[in-house]
């Protein structure tokens, strides 16, 4: 209870309004507000996935937001052979753990204090984790720590940016706005693909390990996190529970339906993957796990589910493990109040 209690700070301190907004309206499976359809069921979610045609670059949607932080339209542009073949070199990296040993090496270096009583911050491991999985992936020899800092920062601008009230649309087919870190980011990355790779890479995972560590600190969850069979259902139920990228915002290209309601054309939809994944209701167990089927709507659903789950799981259960060694305890932890996704900017540990 208290790793929920402390958890919930992240979407508190970042997000009041919106989380408050959504907080109330759950109990209902969608609700339609204006022009805006908050969906919280499980079933509405995978239909606003999967049964309602999306325009996967509108302002406003993820797609449109990871064009302004760099990426290209190739991914999210809906069956095209390069949105496939994006898809298909995330899948490839992973298959014969190629990128494996530069997470681990990351991990063993930078845990080293607190086997003589130092103080590590899970957030900076992240970070740099990230960063050198991501030039990996890619093949590019930019500092990790300077690549993801740049993920992290084009994905907060183009957020901030394309979230803001009253933001006036941009005309279709209009290349997006892109700031300062966008452009350095696709610098770093080699390319726009490549940048929207590490936004999605990066952005995610710095919000999900700090939070996932914090989390086995206050429950006391290291003997699952240190068990080789119990780690992966931990590890499925934490992504279920953190729900790393709780909302998906989209925006319908044509009519259909969501659980039994009419959307329209240029409605806005907000997934609530958080609520589908039934992250609010039950806590992470290793005895009594969500069906699969529920935890893995926390990356998505259909054509466009996230290719990187795999990747994700892979380094969240070797960080999990790295970790269980010294049986953590936070010492320190601030809300990153300006991130992309909701998250720490600090959770400083020590050794149990
Ligand atoms: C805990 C970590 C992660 C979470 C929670 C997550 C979640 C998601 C979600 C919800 C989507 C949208 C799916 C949809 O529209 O149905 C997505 C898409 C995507 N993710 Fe992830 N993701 C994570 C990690 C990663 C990693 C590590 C990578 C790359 C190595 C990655 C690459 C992508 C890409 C390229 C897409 C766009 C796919 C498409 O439009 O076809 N993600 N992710």
């Amino acid at each position: 209870m208290r790793a929920r209690r402390r958890d919930r700070l992240v979407y508190l301190l970042s997000h009041p309004f919106l989380f408050a907004l959504l907080g109330a309206t759950r109990f209902a499976s969608s609700v339609r507000i204006g022009r805006t359809v908050l969906v919280h069921g499980t079933d509405g979610y995978v239909d606003g996935l999967t049964r309602v045609p999306l325009d996967r670059t509108a302002p406003g949607s993820t797609g449109g937001i990871a064009r302004a932080a760099g990426g290209a339209d190739v991914v999210f542009d809906e069956e095209g052979p390069e949105h496939r073949s994006t898809r298909r070199s995330v899948g490839q990296a992973l298959a014969g753990s190629r990128l494996a040993p530069v997470w681990q090496e990351v991990l063993r270096q930078r845990l080293r204090p607190l086997g003589t009583g130092g103080t590590v911050d899970v957030v900076e491991v992240a970070v740099e984790l990230t960063g050198a999985t991501a030039a990996a992936l890619l093949g590019v020899d930019a500092h990790p720590v300077r690549l993801a800092r740049a993920a992290r920062r084009a994905a907060a601008d183009a957020a901030r940016d394309h979230l803001r009230p009253g933001r006036r649309p941009q005309k279709p087919g209009r290349r997006p706005q892109r700031s300062d870190a966008a452009r350095e980011l696709i610098e770093l990355a080699g390319s726009e693909r490549g940048a929207m790779l590490a936004v999605a890479a990066v952005n995610t995972m710095v919000s999900a390990l700090p939070r996932a560590v914090a989390w086995c600190a206050d429950d006391d969850l290291w003997s699952a996190a240190a068990d080789p069979v119990r780690r992966p259902v931990l590890v499925d139920e934490l992504l279920r529970v953190l729900a790393p990228s709780p909302l998906l915002p989209r925006v319908a290209a044509g009519d259909g339906t969501v659980a039994g309601r009419p959307v329209r054309r240029g409605d806005r939809l907000i997934l609530v993957a958080r609520h589908a994944a039934h992250a609010h209701r039950r806590g992470p167990s290793t005895v009594d796990p969500a069906p699969p089927k529920v935890a893995q709507l926390v990356f998505g659903a259909g054509p466009h589910a996230c290719p990187g789950a795999r990747l994700a799981r892979a380094q969240l259960a070797d960080a999990l493990a790295a970790f269980a060694v010294y049986r953590p305890v936070v010492v320190r932890a601030a809300v990153d109040r300006s991130a992309a996704l909701p998250g720490w900017s600090t959770v400083e540990v020590r050794a149990g």
